[in-house]
């Protein structure tokens, strides 16, 4: 089983594409409702309630573990996989983050690489990152980017109210005024000048994603995060066989666990997955 992790709902933009594209691998979502959200959270907090959730999904069977959740990967996926997993006691499993594909795809570098190498080395491009507050500060993409290519540019911009108002379903002009005021403040740090590419670095963006197609100049290109995780998770798994277990004769339905309460979570999936299927309470 290959179990995706989020802060709550917004993993679910990730996972319904993965649930679609390998309908025969068994996948467990968690969302960590009763603790969301991380983003205006510490990083000690959110390593621990990272930490925690990972362990549920190893206990739950999961062999594999993909943070779902921009904020944990920033903060958390580093300290877990390098630190924690290694003397956890969990042998033969793993844990991957969502910030390795992204990366790589706005740096068409594979994350292996990480000293720079021709052409990247000479790629002068200026890469656009927007995400929480926590993930913003954390560097994590500049830091990943800049090691692959040195001579881009990474323009950050935190949206700290964004993830609030897609949960809370604002009005379409709140959200419009939203992603307009943080696309305006990124494009006054280059000057005007338009990015040659833009992260959509949190799980809840790819919901207005045409927004940010409005807002920013026709020549920036946006990376879909949920189409390149799937990518990646494909050519992972081609390599490490052994994560997808048997294969099922017939498509599995995905379980959803959420440490918060099912019906409650239930509602506000829906803005995330119409037909999302039902929440279960987290039993450990
Ligand atoms: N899932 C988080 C992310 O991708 C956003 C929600 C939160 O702040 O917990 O950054």
């Amino acid at each position: 089983m290959i179990g995706v992790f989020d802060s709550g709902h917004g993993g679910l933009t990730v996972f319904r594409v993965l649930a679609r594209r390998f309908p025969h691998i068994a996948f467990v979502y968690l969302g960590d409702h009763r603790n969301v959200p991380y983003g205006n959270r510490s990083s000690d907090e959110i390593v621990a309630l990272t930490r925690d959730a990972v362990c549920a999904l190893f206990r739950s069977g999961c062999g594999l573990v993909l943070l779902g959740c921009n904020t944990a990967t920033c903060v958390a996926a580093r300290t877990l996989q390098k630190d924690w997993l290694p003397v956890s006691g969990w042998v033969g499993r793993n844990i991957l983050g969502i910030v390795a594909p992204t990366v790589e795809a706005a740096t068409q570098t594979p994350w292996a690489v990480t000293s720079p190498q021709y052409p990247q080395k000479y790629n002068t491009d200026t890469i656009a990152v927007f995400g929480t507050t926590r993930t913003i500060a954390s560097h994590a993409y500049p830091e990943e980017i800049r090691k692959r290519c040195p001579k881009v540019t990474v323009v950050q911009q935190a949206c700290p109210e964004l993830v609030g108002a897609i949960e809370g379903a604002a009005p379409q002009d709140e959200l419009d005024g939203l992603v307009g005021a943080a696309a305006a403040a990124l494009l006054a740090q280059t000057g005007g000048a338009p990015p040659h590419r833009a992260i959509l670095g949190c799980t809840h963006y790819p919901l207005v994603e045409p927004l940010f197609r409005r807002h920013l100049p026709p020549f920036t290109r946006l990376l879909s995060q949920p189409e390149v995780v799937a990518d990646s998770l494909e050519d992972y798994l081609h390599r490490h066989p052994r994560f997808v277990g048997e294969p099922g004769e017939r498509p599995r339905s995905p379980t959803l666990l959420t440490s918060g309460d099912p019906a409650r979570v239930a509602r506000t999936a829906r803005i995330f997955w119409p037909d999302v299927p039902a929440f279960e309470h987290l039993a450990h």
